[in-house]
């Protein structure tokens, strides 16, 4: 079978499309026939040599978390899972014995990391992290859900977001941007957004964004926020400088939840500020197996429709993590293998 892997870490000309033997299910897996797999800026990092993760000496890499499709066969002990059925994969691998596996929320195992391999003809995967695609959601739009929504999912409830919330997202046009300005918006939320691109922002404010700012500088955005009003809550997926903005923007007793740093893995932060208004910063990592499955059940009834920008059959997967890279897109580059 073919896959898109990563033979160089030298970004999108570093894809290569080879040829892998058939994968075999273990006692406790399935191998699926994918149908569709998202990619995320994690596997960008990897591509680009930025993940820790991912060594020279682990290639060829194939990456792809997001993975939806049919099953193909199973393993000797699977039960509930059959060939035929047509599935969504929660990337989420955890160890099933800590404390945070046994008690919840298992996104917080200690050995907490994610499924690697959906970007093939064919993936291997636990059985017991697939749920079964509800009728009238195809694998296209399932494979849009797990990372980013999930992501988003997680923050919104960590920063407690509720109706007529006012909730800040600095990049808003991104899988997880698009996925908070989503689901703030299905909260009852206000949003503001911020972009490079004014078209871009057109496109996420047809989707409920509420307050559309074109720009990157954190004065010129902070300008722009300061008369809409003060966030409730921050949805920092960029890091970097947008942290500090954050902060200073939002209202006193607000949260700000943080999951990435695309902008920069670090940043300053005025403690006075902090402690004397009651802010609050918290880490976030994805969401459960259980927020998947609502998710889903939310695109089944038609509240939630997963943005996908564009589709790219195996071959072109390259093609893909060059419109990441350039910054094309708005929401979810899916691809079809
Ligand atoms: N911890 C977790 O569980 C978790 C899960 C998912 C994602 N993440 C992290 O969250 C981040 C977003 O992931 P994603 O997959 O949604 O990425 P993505 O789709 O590539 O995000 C694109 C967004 O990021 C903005 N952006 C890109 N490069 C930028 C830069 N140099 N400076 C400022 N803004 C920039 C874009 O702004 P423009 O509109 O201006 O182009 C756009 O709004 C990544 O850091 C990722 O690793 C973490
Ligand atoms: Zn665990």
């Amino acid at each position: 079978m073919q896959a898109a892997a990563f033979t160089a870490l030298t970004g999108p000309d570093g894809v290569e499309v080879i040829d892998q033997p058939e994968p075999q299910p273990g006692p406790d897996e399935a191998v699926l026939d994918v149908g569709a797999c998202a990619i995320n800026r994690h596997d960008l990092w990897i591509l680009e040599g930025e993940s820790a993760m991912v060594g020279e000496g682990a290639l060829p890499f194939v990456t792809g978390l997001d993975v939806a499709g049919t099953v193909r066969a199973v393993g000797t002990d699977v039960r509930g899972v059959e060939p035929g059925d047509e599935v969504l994969l929660c990337p989420n691998e955890t160890c099933g014995s800590c404390r945070f596996c046994r008690e919840g929320p298992e996104n917080r195992c200690e050995r907490f990391s994610l499924y690697h391999g959906g970007l093939a003809e064919q993936a291997c995967v636990q059985a017991d992290r697939l749920l079964a695609l509800p009728e009238g959601v195809d694998a296209r739009t399932a494979a849009a859900i797990p990372t980013a929504y999930m992501t988003a999912a997680h923050m919104l409830r960590r920063a407690d977001v509720g109706p007529s919330d006012l909730v800040f997202v600095p990049g808003a046009t991104g899988g997880v941007g698009v996925a908070a300005i989503q689901l703030a918006d299905i909260r009852g939320a206000r949003t503001i957004g911020t972009s490079s691109s004014a078209s871009k922002l057109e496109a996420v404010s047809d989707l409920g964004l509420d307050h559309a700012i074109q720009a990157t500088d954190p004065d010129a955005i902070r300008e722009q926020v300061e008369p809409i009003g003060q966030p409730d809550a921050v949805m920092n997926h960029l890091g970097g400088e947008y942290t500090n903005l954050g902060v200073r923007v939002m209202r006193r007793g607000g949260t700000m939840a943080i999951c990435g740093r695309t902008a920069g893995g670090s940043s300053s932060i005025h403690l006075t500020d902090l402690f004397l208004n009651h802010k609050e910063v918290v880490g976030s990592t994805m969401g459960t197996q259980d927020d998947l499955r609502r998710l889903l059940d939310l695109v089944a009834v038609g509240e939630l429709e997963p943005v996908i920008d564009s589709t790219y059959p195996l071959a072109e997967t390259d093609a893909a993590f060059a419109a990441m890279t350039e910054r094309e897109s708005v929401g979810k580059l899916v691809v079809e293998p």
